[in-house]
């Protein structure tokens, strides 16, 4: 039986995708290091200082941690200042609407994203108020593809893991679901998300009946 939704941020809720990108691109163009949209799809899902290490791969110098603690930095109050533009209409197409009919049907939902961003983003896309929890990206010891963050929403909602389904736009993420021991919704192709039980285009083609149906599926 279902009783959580438990939902990436960056890809499934919104496309910050390009924000992420504008930031880390302005940064790699400071330190001459090659960086553009195709590489850009290798930091999806990724968190923050995993992302710099990406990024600084293809640079020949090194960089101290205190170096990179600092670029680190940079990088989010560009990102922060990116942010301040984004509305309700940065919601992709259904969110809202599927948020309030799970709500109606008593099934709880959180969000479980690799960005420390999480709060302020679904505070500025106006819907804060229609998750019932928000796992802490900073407080987690293993990012994704680990179960961690996952685990930490479903107990944050006091609902079982395994009566819990995510949803996820990257391949780091399914694993991620699958390691906590819930069927995972693609947002995607078979062929970007190969491992995910299920895929969609958009949140919006989401229901709560067609939720419930795949996770009886699921063994
Ligand atoms: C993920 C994004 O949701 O969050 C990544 O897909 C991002 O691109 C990661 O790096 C961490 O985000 P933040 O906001 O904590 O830097
Ligand atoms: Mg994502």
């Amino acid at each position: 039986i279902l009783a959580g939704v438990l939902f990436d941020l960056d890809g499934v809720i919104t496309d910050t995708a390009e924000l992420h990108y504008k930031a880390w691109k302005e940064l790699a163009d400071e330190l001459g290091i090659p960086f553009d949209q195709a590489y850009n799809e290798k930091l999806k899902g990724v968190d923050r200082m995993s992302s710099l290490r990406l990024i600084l791969q293809n640079s020949d110098r090194k960089f101290t941690f205190e170096e990179m603690e600092e670029l680190a930095n940079r990088k989010n109050e560009r990102y922060r200042e990116l942010l301040t533009t984004l509305t309700p209409e940065a919601l992709l197409p259904g969110v809202r609407k599927l948020l309030k009919a799970l709500r109606r049907e008593g099934i709880r939902t959180a969000v479980a994203s690799a960005s420390r961003n999480a709060p302020t983003v679904i505070e500025k896309l106006g819907v804060a108020d229609l998750f019932d929890y928000v796992a802490d990206a900073g407080a987690v010891a293993l990012q994704k593809p680990d179960a961690e963050i996952f685990l930490k929403a479903a107990e944050g909602l006091g609902v079982h893991p395994l009566r819990c389904i995510g949803i996820e736009d990257a391949e780091a993420g399914v694993m991620s679901i699958h390691r906590a021991g819930m069927p995972a919704v693609g947002i995607g192709t078979p062929e970007t998300l190969p491992d995910a039980d299920h895929h969609v285009s958009g949140p919006g083609e989401l229901t709560p009946a067609l939720l419930r149906e795949w996770m009886k599926q699921f063994p």
